[in-house]
């Protein structure tokens, strides 16, 4: 799967753990801003029906890759299109001039080989469950073979090693349908579609500061719209980077954004994640779901992401600063009915 920053890879176990001790017989399961689809892709391999969210394309597509698609569907059609892919001959085109030439997000020869295996999936006309498994495949090649530290804001100075060796598609760990019923990915304004999601249980994992999701993947966005936009800037960024917004990246927005979504749920069961970090304190959040009932909170110590561990650099890859703290504390907000025994969670970072 993707590098995707404030991703919950290393807390899958505790997210799944509340999950399941919430809803121990199964039942739909909401995750209203997916991200890289990791979360969802875990509770459906636990068995839960599973409906994806985010507001963003890229993100959208991670999640029809891994949430909507089922295995045994895709499986074959996939290998044979992967395999139609690989022998394409490369030829720079729009993605090169903008991510390998006028940026340095990854190396020409890669470039060339994206450009080429992406024009020609837009050429297939493939049904949409499909294509996304395959854009999925592309957009985690390419991310294996980048040359960034996990953002696509800047790049490294001289290429990562890893941006020199030739992109390969890998099919996608795609998971076979769940008993439950069919999952599926939606592609909406998390307050704009909180009101007709209908599940046993929400998971809540907004963004918790100013740092736009599309602005750090801008790149993957234009990978899968495939509309070539005009881009601006060092890191060429599309242009809509700049009119597109989430009032979750908003410090004077972000409380009331969470209020309409926490109040606009039917939902009986709330799990958020949200970090020491953010713009809503501890306080604020046990504020906004004490309305519902019971909240409990796990706290979960975590090594900071990984250019907070490198220092601070300046455009030309210079170290000018140091950052203060190593490790933040993730925590798990839950709110049900009546209290959960979570004694069972382990919380160690
Ligand atoms: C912290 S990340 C989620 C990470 C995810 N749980 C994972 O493990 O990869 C927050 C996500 O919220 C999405 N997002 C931001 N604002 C949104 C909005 N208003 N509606 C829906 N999604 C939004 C972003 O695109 C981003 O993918």
């Amino acid at each position: 799967m993707i590098k995707y920053i404030g991703s919950k890879r290393a807390l899958l176990g505790q997210v799944g753990m509340a999950i399941q001790a919430i809803l121990p017989d199964g039942g739909r399961v909401c995750d209203l801003f997916s991200g890289s689809a990791r979360v969802g892709h875990h509770l459906k391999k636990m068995g839960y029906q599973v409906w994806s969210n985010d507001h963003n394309a890229y993100a959208h597509t991670l999640a029809t890759a891994y949430v909507q698609a089922d295995r045994e569907r895709w499986l074959e059609k996939t290998g044979t299109v992967l395999e139609e892919l690989r022998q394409v001959t490369p030829e720079a085109g729009w993605f090169t001039r903008n991510f390998c030439e006028e940026a340095r997000f990854f190396h020409p020869e890669n470039g060339a080989r994206i450009d080429a295996m992406r024009e020609r999936i837009e050429r297939m006309d493939l049904e949409p469950e499909l294509k996304a498994v395959v854009l999925v495949a592309l957009m985690e090649a390419a991310d294996r073979v980048d040359s960034t530290a996990g953002l696509q804001m800047a790049y490294m100075k001289q290429w990562a090693p890893r941006a020199l060796k030739p992109l390969q598609l890998r099919l996608p760990d795609i998971l076979p349908a769940v008993p439950s019923g069919p999952c599926v990915a939606t592609h909406a304004d998390a307050v704009a579609i909180a009101s007709q999601i209908e599940a046993g249980l929400v998971y809540l994992d907004p963004p918790y500061n100013q740092h736009s999701y599309l602005a750090n993947y801008h790149c993957w966005e234009s990978l899968v719209l495939w509309d070539k936009p005009e881009t601006y800037g060092v890191a060429r960024k599309r242009v809509d980077v700049r009119s597109r917004k989430s009032d979750f990246n908003s410090k004077p927005r972000i409380k009331a954004a969470l209020a309409s979504v926490i109040d606009n749920l039917h939902a009986p069961n709330l799990v958020i994640s949200f970090n020491d970090e953010g713009y809503l304190s501890r306080e604020d959040m046990e504020a906004l779901l004490g309305r519902r009932g019971n909240v409990q909170v796990i706290e979960i110590p975590r090594p900071r992401y990984v250019g907070a561990r490198i220092g601070i650099h300046n455009l030309k890859g210079e170290r000018v600063g140091e950052v203060g703290r190593l490790r933040n504390v993730e925590r798990l907000f839950i709110s049900t009915a009546k209290p959960i025994d979570l004694s069972h969670i382990t919380t160690s970072g």
